[in-house]
């Protein structure tokens, strides 16, 4: 019996009968690593507690990991270890399949190959969500199943159930995002020890929150991800990752830290959407918010997102974004809502490769800035920086010259410029002529969100 033909054979059935009879639903774990192996521990050790609350039975029939002693390790049962996908999606009792093996590869194949027999899948994968939802949600509707992916985006926060179900009455006019992990553990370390990046990466290293190679954290690449399905459905229209601004932490210094802290700044990697008329504006970037913002005291490895809907006001959930068991938390939340609805919720939005038609992103946002220079302290240096700033349009806010010894510099003191909100591209003209000044160059620019 295929999904559809069962779920006729469900619905055919009188409807005290069904609240009796307990459902029985069969899944499949593609990968058991640290997301797959929390996902088996938490559906088994919890299948009675799902049986009580859920009225459903989940049982796993089926385990595909190339690494069986892996899988053995950690309570997987010799029997349902399978050799091969074809074996996997060719098992009758396996009605879900949960995809925790991550990236755009086999995953990609695998998920595709259990939609074409008609099985519902879960998955954990952001970049391959971000990437090919349009794709994969495609051959999900024409075969009847469906396609869940809670786990995607801020891991155990569940910001996906909460956009599609929680906060549909309202437009939604801004998020913004602390929505991975190991860049705000390396920014809290380098804001509360003082230390500097590569120490504060190293440290998150040896954590285990940043792989041996962190480019895809640390230069925002995770964020960017989470950030187009996120922001995808808040907006109701597709924001391709292409369309995101995107900037890593790799270049903070600590320095910057230490100064925008003195200002009441605190700094963090925002993911940031906001729609309004103008358009969409969509980035990833290191942004100092006042100390007194909900997000500033979030710290170490976790994450938040910031809501703003026009009905609702302000929302803000809080959480654990990455590791085994929060992450299963979201795969096994998306199975028992698979295995309990017979309905199946898509995206809210024309699902396609790129842009809708007619849907205008802004690249040249407007935001405050703070921009430290490194400047001999001499009569008229001042007058000439602030002369070229008035040039381009930017009015300042304040204007903070720092001590040679805070700067560890020799001769040159750092002065530092919060300007009022202007425009990306005024920022760049007035930074590049400055550079082109002879009298300094411009060592840090951060956007301010207020
Ligand atoms: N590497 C991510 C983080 C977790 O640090 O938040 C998975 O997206």
């Amino acid at each position: 019996m295929n999904k559809k033909e069962k779920i006729q054979a469900e619905q055919n059935v009188c409807p005290e009968r069904r609240t009796e009879m307990m459902k029985k639903v069969g899944v499949a774990i593609l990968g058991v690593g640290v997301v797959g192996g929390g996902t088996f521990k938490t559906l088994t050790e919890h299948r009675e507690f799902y049986k009580k609350t859920q009225n459903v039975d989940i049982v796993v029939e089926s385990v595909l990991d190339r690494d069986h002693e892996r899988a053995k390790s950690i309570g997987v049962p010799a029997e349902v270890l399978a050799s091969s996908i074809q074996e996997v999606v060719a098992n009758p009792n396996v009605d879900i399949v949960i995809e925790t093996i991550g990236g755009c590869g086999v995953a990609k194949d695998f998920i595709l190959a259990a939609l074409q027999e008609g099985k519902t899948v879960v998955t954990a994968n952001k970049e391959l969500i971000c990437k090919y939802s349009h794709e994969l949600e495609r051959v999900a509707k024409r075969n009847g199943c469906g396609l869940y992916y809670e786990a995607s985006c801020v891991g155990g926060v569940p910001i996906i159930r909460t956009l599609l179900d929680g906060v549909q009455a309202n437009h939604i006019t801004e998020m913004m995002g602390i929505i991975n992990g190991t860049t705000n553990y390396i920014l809290t370390k380098m804001a509360q020890e003082n230390a500097d990046y590569a120490s504060a990466l190293k440290e998150a290293q040896r954590l285990g929150y940043a792989e041996f190679n962190p480019t895809n954290d640390v230069d925002g690449y995770d964020a960017m991800y989470k950030l187009s399905i996120l922001s995808s459905m808040a907006f109701h229209t597709k924001v391709p990752y292409g369309k995101i601004m995107r900037e890593g932490i790799s270049q903070v210094d600590s320095r910057d830290i230490a100064f925008g802290k003195q200002l009441g700044y605190t700094l963090k990697l925002l993911a940031i959407g906001k729609s309004g008329e103008d358009g969409i504006e969509a980035r990833v970037h290191p942004t100092f918010i006042p100390n007194a913002h909900p997000l500033a005291s979030v710290n170490d490895a976790y994450n938040a997102v910031y809501l703003r809907g026009d009905a609702v006001d302000d929302i803000m959930l809080y959480g654990r974004g990455a590791g085994s068991l929060p992450t299963a938390s979201a795969v096994v939340s998306d199975v028992i809502y698979a295995a309990t609805h017979s309905e199946i919720k898509y995206s809210t939005f024309k699902n396609t490769a790129t842009a809708e038609k007619g849907v205008k992103f802004i690249s040249d946002f407007t935001s405050a800035y703070y921009i430290r220079l490194s400047v001999e302290d001499e009569a008229g240096v001042l007058a000439k920086i602030t002369g070229i700033f008035a040039k381009c349009g930017i009015s300042i806010v304040e204007v903070a010259q720092k001590s040679k010894s805070e700067a560890g510099e020799d001769t040159r003191i750092p002065l530092i410029i919060i300007t009022h909100k202007t425009t990306e591209n005024s920022v760049k003209s007035a930074v590049a002529k400055i550079n082109q000044s002879g009298i300094t160059q411009v060592k840090a620019v951060i956007r301010v969100e207020e």
